[in-house]
């Protein structure tokens, strides 16, 4: 499970969330959706640890670990993935060399023997083949010069690498086309589990018609402010999130 109780983030003074309440059980997938500026990318760098954000909450904490006492790598090693509105590119590092080092490390702060490269290549090749990222790719350095889309195929790479237990995806439907849409999300949903927790930030429902949530949560001055099932996710579309959250 999941649990976020009265999470409060601010940066430079300035506060984002306001005491967020959120508690995804495991084997559930959970949307989060709001206006921009809502605050969803906020909570996702908050959950991963990401550096600058001043955080209090009375409980944070992912299959029983608080992750306020870890570092990010330490909860990406129990499980935590966060892929990307923007994903970075790294100059100078091919993507199967970036790829090779983040499974090897989880695996070692795992306690669990490292990949041999015979073993990682054909996992990778694999993984890749399913989300139809050519060879080439996987050699150029990671994201330098690839397409937005390419860039979320890559993020989802990750995770069929990395196989976390605690998945969120920040906006990955932006900026792909409807088959790459249609590729990731299927593959994506191919993943739900009864060990592992998906939370899918999205600005549009598009992305929940491969990945259907249990639940979606509506994010509106820095709190969930409302919360229903997938039809909720309808309604935002049709009537917009002032008239869905008024009507609450
Ligand atoms: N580093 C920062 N410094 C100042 N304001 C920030 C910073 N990061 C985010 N914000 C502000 O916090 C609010 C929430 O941002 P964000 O979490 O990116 O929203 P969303 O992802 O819902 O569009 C926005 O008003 C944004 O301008
Ligand atoms: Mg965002």
């Amino acid at each position: 499970m999941l649990t976020i109780s009265n999470l409060t983030v601010s940066v430079d003074d300035k506060a984002i969330l306001k005491g967020l309440n959120l508690s995804v059980p495991k084997g559930e997938v959970h949307a989060i959706m709001g206006p921009n500026g809502a605050g969803k990318s906020t909570l996702g760098y908050a959950l991963a640890g990401r550096d600058g954000y001043t955080i209090s909450a009375d409980q944070l904490s992912w299959d029983g670990d608080d992750l306020q006492e870890l570092e990010p790598h330490e909860r990406a090693a129990k499980g935590l993935f966060l892929s990307l509105q923007y994903p970075v590119e790294i100059p100078g590092v091919a993507a199967l060399t970036f790829l090779r080092t983040s499974v090897n490390a989880q695996r070692r702060a795992r306690g669990q023997e490292e990949l041999s490269a015979p073993e990682f290549m054909k996992r990778a090749r694999e993984a890749a083949g399913t989300l139809k990222i050519p060879d080439e790719m996987l050699k150029r350095p990671l994201n330098v010069g690839f397409s937005g889309g390419e860039k979320k195929r890559m993020e989802a790479l990750q995770i069929l690498l990395l196989q976390p237990t605690l998945i969120v995806l920040d906006e990955t439907d932006s900026g792909l086309d409807i088959d790459a849409l249609k590729l990731i999300g299927e593959t994506i949903n191919g993943l739900r589990g009864p060990d592992k927790a998906l939370v899918v930030i999205t600005h549009y429902p598009r992305l929940l018609d491969y990945i259907r949530p249990d639940r979606v949560h509506v994010l509106q001055g820095g709190q969930i402010v409302t919360s229903g099932d997938a039809k909720l996710a309808l309604a935002l579309e049709a009537d917009g999130y002032d008239s869905v959250v008024a009507n609450a």
